[in-house]
């Protein structure tokens, strides 16, 4: 677990925090002092946490989860930009119904959240925008291109925000994991052998990784894209 000043009393969304990466990383924003909502179809069930039954490429729903947020606990500083599907398919069988569905939820449901969520930061001149990119966003790869072509343009939209609000003390940056085991991995021994450090990632790893980015500490990083995959896109 990381430490980091700057989150106290923060208000914090983070999408898809019903589990997985997304949980884990709401865990490390409360545990730093943050007020946590989790945006998610299947919300957690945890009293700490502000919990809304959100799909996050339904406007109207995204709109009044963040209602929900600012009535309970105030406008939110920090933006976790998580909930995604990961939506492999061989490209001649990738259904156009697929295609659409991971765009709209990893790349419209991250639009819709970050429209919603800006004009708050802006009136506090204050933000924290982090994303969950994904190393297939940068290199693509077999049975990927839908999921990899909403993580590339994931990564454009927030580097897009971070050029437009820079001046409005808002950052925002994509943190772009591959092969970290949130307990569901089937095939994990094959996938190790692809990992030049020989091991999976953690949950705790990415979570303190994005944590660090919503600090305090981070005001002076904006527009990156951190990767996070044990060296996996070395060439
Ligand atoms: N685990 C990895 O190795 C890995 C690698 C690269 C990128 N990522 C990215 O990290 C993020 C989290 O991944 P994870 O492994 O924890 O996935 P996960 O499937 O365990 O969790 C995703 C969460 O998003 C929620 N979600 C799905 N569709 C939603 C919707 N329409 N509206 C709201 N919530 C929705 C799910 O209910 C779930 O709680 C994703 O964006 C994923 O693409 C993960």
């Amino acid at each position: 677990m990381i430490n980091v000043h700057g989150l106290e009393d923060r208000v914090a969304v983070v999408t898809g925090a019903g589990r997985g990466i997304g949980l884990r990383i709401a865990e490390s924003l409360l545990a730093n002092g943050a007020r946590v909502a989790a945006l998610d179809v299947v919300p957690p069930e945890r009293e700490d946490i502000l919990a809304i039954e959100c799909d996050i490429s339904d406007e109207a729903a995204v709109n009044a989860a963040f209602d929900q947020v600012e009535a309970a606990l105030g406008p939110a500083s920090v933006l976790v930009l998580n909930a995604g599907i990961t939506s492999l398919a061989p490209f001649e069988k990738t259904s156009t119904e697929l295609w659409e569905r991971t765009l709209s939820i990893n790349l419209t449901g991250a639009f819709l959240a970050a429209r919603r969520a800006i004009p708050g930061m802006r009136a506090m001149g204050y933000g924290r925008i982090v994303a969950l990119g994904a190393a297939a966003g940068k290199s693509g790869g077999t049975r990927s291109a839908a999921y990899a072509a909403s993580k590339a343009g994931l990564m454009t939209l927030v580097k897009s925000l971070a050029a437009e609000y820079a001046r409005d003390g808002i950052t925002a940056n994509v943190v772009a994991p591959a092969l970290i085991d949130t307990g569901m991995l089937v095939n994990a021994r094959e996938l190790v052998e692809r990992v030049p450090v020989g091991r999976l990632g953690t949950t705790d790893e990415v979570a303190a990784l994005v944590t660090y980015l919503a600090s305090g500490h981070a005001g002076y990083i904006t527009g990156e894209v951190v990767d996070i995959n044990g060296g996996t896109l070395i060439d």
